[in-house]
């Protein structure tokens, strides 16, 4: 059994018999945020890029915990360079663990530490997690690219964690066409509602999904979560 929980924003736990994964574990700063449990031990943290809504607390993390962050070059050793684990990873790289794999898939964003001097953290990037033997595709921020085909064609995708908030990521329409490429068995709407500029109705995106492809949406509040 695979469980996922959703934090809010981008931050959710992939939780297996054999490992518990963090992606994007931002907390301090979003009022929206449910809570990392007490007694939550992350083995590894996924990054897909430098932003601070996905970056988030999880140098902090990895120094509690002890556990890698795995991310793409630059971004990693950023990491390095705060006293966090890290281990550095890019596009097409697949990393095996006891639980299964994690590989890095592209990304169209920016990615950058800071707000007004601004420290390069390499390329932006999604990441497949294959984790008791189910698939999930975390999109990180991203707009619509054609080859989420390949990305759907690496695996079959239990659930796919998509974007939906639009201005700095996918909006509602172009997450229904990333649907049709990856072919996911469920979808988990992300990165919407934490604030007005991204605001959006998961609801009437579930409809559209259900509506227009065999996909199954389900819309989880934070701190909800959702059983493979
Ligand atoms: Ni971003
Ligand atoms: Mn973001």
């Amino acid at each position: 059994m695979v469980k996922l929980t959703y934090f809010g924003h981008a931050a959710f736990a992939i939780i297996g018999d054999n490992a518990s994964i963090l992606i994007d574990p931002w907390f301090k700063g979003n009022t929206l945020a449910a809570p990392l449990p007490d007694d939550f031990k992350a083995d590894l943290i996924l990054v897909t890029h430098g932003h601070y809504d996905h970056l988030g607390d999880a140098i902090e993390l990895s120094q509690k915990f002890g556990s890698p962050i795995l991310a793409v070059s630059e971004l990693a050793r950023y990491c390095l360079g705060l006293g966090a684990k890290a281990m550095v990873g890019h596009f097409g790289g697949t990393f095996k663990f006891d639980f299964g794999w994690v590989k890095f898939v592209p990304a169209w964003h920016s990615s950058s530490v800071g707000q007004k001097e601004f420290i390069y953290t390499g390329n932006p990037c999604g990441f497949l997690v294959h984790c008791g033997e189910k698939t999930i595709y975390h999109a990180g921020d991203t707009c619509l690219f054609s080859d989420m085909k390949l990305i759907g064609e690496t695996a079959p995708i239990d659930v796919a964690l998509l974007p939906i908030g639009d201005r700095v990521t996918m909006g509602m329409e172009d997450a229904l066409r990333a649907v049709k490429l990856l072919q996911p068995k469920v979808v988990i709407p992300m990165h919407y509602n934490t604030w007005e500029a991204i605001n959006q109705d998961p609801y009437k995106f579930k409809l559209m999904v259900e509506g227009d492809t065999p996909a199954k949406c389900i819309v989880l509040d934070p701190g909800q979560g959702h059983e493979l």
